[in-house]
């Protein structure tokens, strides 16, 4: 019988060792198709994702024997934990093993925005020495306006402070005394007002109701003329429609979205745009932060499959199965 269903692109020594000591059902393509998932998972006693696998209501109540979904990343959004939890499912994720790798993207984003080098790279390719064409601008002395001030938005502001920018922030949640505040010398603001201050945008925050396109079009056209935004949290807080027509009547200066609506996505007037970096979802995709995040998310699966307590979980440690729910 398959001890743990692996749905996506989970892989390295951690995995290695895991299938040595589990029956491991290892199928990355398997969350394209929920009904064969379903059957995978129906007597399986862990499950682990990244973020394509819908782990639904639905698909929890099949599976009868399950003890932990380990969530390969920080999201939590296509986990129902609050019916894996009333079900006495662990749920692990890893909330900080990839912040680093993804406050980077933001900033290297931020200066390829700035300095234009995605235009740059593929004009000079074809052939173009247009230096003048490419004059960009620095970071120093600009405002960076985190939306969402947690683990990433607090590293990205660090590094964006090592480059000499002004750090205001917006978030709900964040006492305006708190050390982190401080140490940034951060300016927590209202929304609106951070994005008329702003010369860079970057948005940190979960997908919630709250924040489903909370970027539309009203907001992109209260940015100050020129700002760049960059999103490497969740394409769905990005209404693209409102994004594209920001940029066509050049309310903003330009846009970099590492993250997407649909992914992958389908053809967009987006791919045409000059000032406009497109990637793939790699904010977390780095040697390190995949080291850490597949060995903590494996470390939870094999601790609870024997017995033991997991350490990245989102909501209890041990299973709260009665052992004659298991069948
Ligand atoms: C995360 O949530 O950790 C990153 O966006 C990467 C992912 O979704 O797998």
């Amino acid at each position: 019988m398959t001890d743990i269903v692996v749905s996506e692109n989970v892989v390295g020594a951690p995995m290695d060792s895991l299938q040595r000591e589990f029956d491991v059902r290892f199928d990355p393509d398997l969350w394209k198709s929920p009904d064969k998932l379903a059957a995978a998972v129906a007597r399986a006693k862990a499950l682990v994702v990244r973020n394509q696998t819908q782990v639904t209501a639905d698909l929890i109540r099949v599976a009868e024997n399950l003890q932990i979904i380990a969530r390969a990343g920080a999201g939590l959004n296509n986990v129902d934990v609050e019916a894996a939890s009333a079900a006495g499912i662990v749920v692990a994720y890893t909330p900080d093993e990839n912040s680093v790798s993804v406050a980077e993207l933001t900033v290297g984003l931020m200066l390829a925005l700035a300095r234009r080098i995605s235009a740059a790279d593929r004009d000079t390719r074809s052939g173009g020495w247009a230096r003048r064409g490419f004059t960009g601008s620095e970071l120093m002395d600009k405002t960076l306006g985190l939306v969402g001030l947690g683990r990433i938005g607090t590293l990205t502001a660090a590094r964006a402070r090592a480059f000499g920018m002004t750090i205001i922030a917006h978030d709900d949640f964040i006492d305006p005394r708190s050390p982190a505040v401080r140490e940034l010398e951060a300016r927590l603001v209202p929304l609106d007002d951070l994005l008329a201050e702003a010369d860079f945008v970057t948005c940190h925050v979960p997908l919630t109701e709250t924040t489903r396109g909370m970027f539309d079009y009203a907001r992109f056209a209260k940015m100050k003329p020129g700002a760049m935004f960059v999103n490497t949290s969740r394409g769905e807080v990005v209404d693209e429609e409102g994004l594209i027509r920001a940029l066509q009547e050049e309310k903003i200066g330009g846009a970099a979205l590492d993250v997407r609506g649909t992914e992958p996505p389908g053809p967009s007037p987006l791919s045409e745009m000059d000032g406009v970096i497109l990637t793939p979802h790699i904010a977390a995709f780095t040697e390190e932060a995949q080291h850490r995040v597949v060995a903590s998310v494996c470390r939870d699966v094999a601790a609870v499959l024997r017995g033991d307590p997991a350490v990245g979980y989102a909501n209890f440690p041990s299973p709260r199965r009665p052992p004659s729910a298991i069948k």
